[in-house]
């Protein structure tokens, strides 16, 4: 279901040893349906932007914006003042994205790029955000990567805003979900683990926590000064 972009087999999407998804055309048929199961309010991009405070006019980068779900839907909330961009590893992602943003006739700028080599210069952003990609970072030495950029990319001051999937640690809930997902990297999944890689990349007011939305944990933090 998922794969490496290893050198020869990657389709012209830049190189990365981050977990891309080969149903990119599904993606959000599948995001609808958990939503259906979870009563119809589970929401990564809603948890998120309900942390995210988003105000008109503000600019916002999606890392890992798979079919671009929250950077449409942040794009509301900055409105015309405002900007929003996403960048994504898998070509595909970024493909649906643009469909998406061009069928709703939304100005938004959707890219390939990689977390670990944002493709903007220094201090552009008021907001980072990321939603369910996290994980799919193998490793602290890309995790930390991915943090050092966003912190790079955001201006002084700027708000970071990861929310990911963290599963319980025990109870009946965490015994269903090993059921259906077996040792998927998901299980292991430890949200609380990410502050130290935030204030290892100077971020200020690091704070974690469960978001509103079942399954979801959150960790944000201030862009610090050098
Ligand atoms: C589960 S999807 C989440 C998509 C979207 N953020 C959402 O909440 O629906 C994880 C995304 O991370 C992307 N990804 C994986 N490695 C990446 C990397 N190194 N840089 C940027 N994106 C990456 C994948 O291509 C995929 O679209």
């Amino acid at each position: 279901m998922e794969k490496l972009h290893s050198k020869g087999l990657n389709h012209g999407a830049p190189e990365t040893d981050g977990i891309t998804i080969r149903w990119a055309g599904h993606y959000d048929l599948v995001v609808g349906l958990l939503s259906k199961l979870a009563g119809g309010k589970w929401s990564p991009a809603q948890a998120t932007l309900e942390l995210a405070g988003l105000v008109p006019g503000e600019k916002v980068l999606d890392v890992g914006c798979g079919t671009g779900i929250l950077a449409l839907a942040a794009q509301e909330l900055v409105r015309a003042a405002g900007e929003v961009h996403g960048i994504d590893a898998d070509p595909e992602m970024i493909a649906v994205a643009r469909r998406k943003a061009a069928k709703a006739g939304v100005d938004l700028d959707f890219q390939v790029g990689l977390i670990e080599d944002i493709p903007f210069p220094d201090d552009q952003f008021d907001v980072v955000l990321s939603s369910l990609m996290i994980h799919h970072l193998p490793g602290e030495d890309l995790k930390r990567r991915g943090f050092t950029e966003i912190r790079r990319v955001l201006k002084p001051g700027g708000r970071l805003l990861v929310v990911d999937f963290e599963p319980p640690t025990e109870g009946p809930l965490r015994l269903l979900l090993g059921h259906i997902l077996g040792h998927h990297r998901m299980m292991e999944n430890d949200v609380r683990r990410l502050t130290a890689l935030a204030e290892a990349a100077s971020f200020t007011e690091v704070e974690v926590g469960r978001t509103s939305h079942r399954l979801l944990s959150f960790v944000r933090g201030i862009a610090g000064q050098d």
